[in-house]
């Protein structure tokens, strides 16, 4: 029997696209069920552009500066993704608000990495904001995008324990490791169809995953 094909995904980049090439080095085992078929970024000189190309994959420039509006920007952006037969796109540090049209063009099929345990710490400066609040526990989640900014349902969530003499960036760093794990766990999910939105009676959504026994145990980080 064949293996079942492997979903084409597009990547989305801004900056140094550490999640981008976790999602690339996961999708080079044969039982991935996704493979990354293009990135694109919205930044010129991003540097997930050279790692990108290093690993063999596509990396196109679409400069949001080069447009009138968002929805012209977004335009050329699925002109580069339905060039590649994207199936499935995933935000990787990229860092420009999508309009309502480009967000339901890929209803259930665009996910994004948030650095925090949403719905806590939307938006920028996770870190820093954590530490002020004083919290004990952080984290990153990957979810499904909506319209509104770092909303949708939750795919997949790892807790960092924050220490003492923490500062934001050494935060950064450990629940970097942490997107690194749950990023192309969170991806394979969705790719083999084990990931789902459902909804209830309210039309609340979240989502439910096939064959998980119990809790994600494993997604709690050493301090
Ligand atoms: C990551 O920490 C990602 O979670 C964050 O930007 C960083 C990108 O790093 N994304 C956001 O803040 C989106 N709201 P990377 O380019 O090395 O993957």
């Amino acid at each position: 029997m064949s293996a079942a094909p492997k979903r084409r995904v597009g990547v989305l980049i801004s900056g140094g696209g550490s999640n981008m090439a976790a999602l690339i080095a996961a999708a080079r085992d044969p039982a991935y069920p996704a493979e990354i078929v293009c990135v694109v970024s919205n930044v010129a000189d991003a540097g997930g552009l050279a790692k990108a190309e290093a690993a063999g994959v596509t990396a196109r420039v679409v400069d949001h500066k080069g447009f009138a509006d968002r929805e012209s920007f977004e335009r050329a952006v699925v002109a580069v993704l339905e060039a590649h037969e994207v199936e499935i796109v995933a935000l990787a540090g990229f860092m420009r608000l999508l309009t309502p049209w480009f967000i339901e063009r890929w209803r259930d099929r665009l996910i994004n990495i948030h650095p925090a345990l949403l719905p806590a710490y939307k938006g920028l400066h996770t870190h820093a904001r954590a530490l002020a609040d004083g919290v004990k526990i952080v984290g990153c989640t990957v979810h499904f995008v909506r319209p509104e900014m770092d909303v949708g349902p939750i795919i997949v969530q790892a807790a960092v324990p924050v220490a003492d003499d923490d500062t934001p960036d050494t935060l950064a760093a450990r629940v970097l490791t942490q997107e690194h794990r749950i990023y192309p766990l969170a991806l394979a999910r969705v790719a083999s169809g084990a990931a789902r939105v459902v909804a209830d009676a309210d039309g609340r959504e979240r989502v439910a995953t096939r064959d998980l026994a119990g809790p994600d145990a494993a997604l709690i980080s050493p301090l």
